[in-house]
């Protein structure tokens, strides 16, 4: 009984974001991708805890404070503010927002870090490395493309000379590799397991956990000079959650949603501190590529940021979830540009499913027609299997492309049949099938396009009333 229970819940979470900036379609697109599948599971009749939210500590974010002259805990609580009003801006059907500001966030996870000094596994050494405050991370020599990290070429590489603690993760990455190659971590796309698992084989050096003169964060609680190194604490989130939310039933996550860039935090350096603590392991990493523009990363400095809300004004909040959905980088980055948005959203929301609801409601309505339509995601998506594997291997845009194709045999189909023409027996039979269709179409999308499910459910039932455009 209990099993089944745990079967049933999915606990879904996105990386937090670093506190230092607003989001752009980047971090709306992985939070998407998540809300999508939460929503998926919800409507199978699962118990969902999807959470989010923001990395407020460590030297990104500091120096950020910092530059501003703002006191470093009223930046981040202005932050936060933001974060939760862009969340709901896309309708994000999150739990809860993690803010690693939190107090019982900060006692477990000093109580996680003194299990592990004590356990041995940590250790202190002076140190030297080039470290990237655009990653929060030290740089190997290789990982360097002239000198500059791949994914902050704008940002000069810091090197630092200090004595840090080290976690020995040298002891456990042999098991973590096996664990990765046997699948009881997942990692997906299958591109990016392999990425990990010839990563591993290069590490020969442990990781340091501790920075002594990063006085915005948690303080090591054995020695008061050093903070906790901001990604340690940051992946402790996925369990301090459950601790604050009193649902340690919950444990472990069943996805870690992240973009690739952090694969490796989170498929090995997580599942290795995990080993230490003697936690079971998240079951599964979904880690996709990047969008980027014109060869891009997007980037402030660089100008080619697309902001969110630019989308939303345009597109509305289905446009856009629509939109993110349909571009979802699995395997490889995906370079995107203004004009496939709007010629996606012309295609296939305006003239798609905008158009058809709005002719055959006109003629239902001409011909006074009334109808209950009831059927369930669920109930729905038993009879598209494929859609279904689709959902559950995040593969969004095939879902988009499959309906795409039922869209236009309707359309096909309306303008062969031409109800307008019919008798009105006929003229009925049509509008119904075709409306029938179309709901079914919507319940696919239900995930994806939540208010217009529901706007267009709201309006199949009973009398027929001519419908306003759904997207404008
Ligand atoms: N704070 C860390 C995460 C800690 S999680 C325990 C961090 N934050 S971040 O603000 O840099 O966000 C990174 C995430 O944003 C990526 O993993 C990805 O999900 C998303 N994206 C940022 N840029 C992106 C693109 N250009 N394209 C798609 N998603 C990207 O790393």
């Amino acid at each position: 009984m209990i099993e089944s229970l745990r079967m049933k819940s999915k606990y879904i979470t996105t990386p937090i974001y670093y506190a230092n900036d607003v989001p752009h379609i980047g971090h709306s697109s992985t939070t998407l991708f998540a809300d999508i599948y939460a929503r998926y599971y919800r409507l199978l009749g699962h118990e969902v805890l999807f959470t989010t939210g923001i990395d407020e500590h460590g030297q990104k974010v500091q120096e950020s404070a910092d530059k501003k002259q703002m006191g470093h805990q009223q930046y981040v609580d202005e932050m936060a503010i933001e974060w939760k009003e862009h969340l709901e801006a896309m309708n994000i059907s999150y739990d809860y927002f993690v803010r690693t500001t939190n107090t019982t966030h900060k006692e477990v996870v000093s109580n996680l870090l003194s299990e592990l000094y004590d356990a041995g596994d940590i250790y202190k050494k002076p140190y030297t490395g080039k470290y990237c405050v655009g990653c929060e991370e030290f740089k190997t020599e290789r990982s360097l493309i002239d000198g500059k990290c791949e994914e902050h070429p704008n940002k000069e590489i810091v090197l630092i000379e200090e004595e840090n603690y080290f976690f020995k993760i040298t002891k456990y990455l042999d098991q973590v590799k096996e664990l990765i190659l046997n699948e009881q971590i997942k990692v997906v796309p299958g591109n990016k397991k392999n990425e990990m698992l010839a990563r591993i084989d290069t590490i020969d050096s442990d990781l340091s956990i501790s920075r002594p003169n990063v006085e915005w964060g948690i303080q090591i609680p054995w020695d008061k000079d050093h903070t906790v190194y901001v990604w340690v604490e940051a992946l402790m989130n996925y369990y301090t959650n459950l601790i604050i939310l009193n649902r340690k039933d919950l444990w472990p996550a069943d996805v870690h949603i992240v973009g690739k860039g952090i694969n490796w935090f989170h498929s090995v350096i997580w599942p290795s501190l995990l080993l230490a603590l003697n936690k079971s392991l998240p079951k599964e990493v979904f880690a996709h590529s990047h969008l980027i523009v014109k060869g891009q990363k997007m980037s402030k400095t660089i100008g080619n940021v697309i902001s969110p809300s630019n989308l939303l004004q345009q597109y509305g909040v289905d446009g856009t979830r629509y939109l993110l959905a349909a571009t979802i980088p699995l395997n490889q980055d995906r370079d995107i540009t203004i004009d496939f948005y709007k010629n996606k959203y012309h295609h296939a929301l305006k003239n798609g499913i905008g158009n058809s609801f709005s002719r055959l409601t006109k003629l239902a309505n001409n011909h006074d027609m009334e109808l209950t339509l009831h059927s369930t995601f669920k109930e729905t998506l038993d009879n598209y299997s494929d859609i279904k594997q689709h959902y559950e291997n995040f593969e969004f845009n095939k879902v988009i492309e499959k309906t795409q194709d039922q869209l236009d045999e309707l359309s096909q189909f309306i303008n062969n049949q031409k109800p307008w023409l019919q008798d009105k027996n006929n003229a009925k039979i049509t509008i119904e099938k075709s409306l029938k269709k179309l709901f079914i179409i919507v319940n696919l999308l239900q995930p994806i396009l939540p208010e217009t499910h529901t706007k267009i459910k709201t309006r199949l039932s009973g009398k027929i009333q001519h419908s306003e455009p759904i997207f404008k």
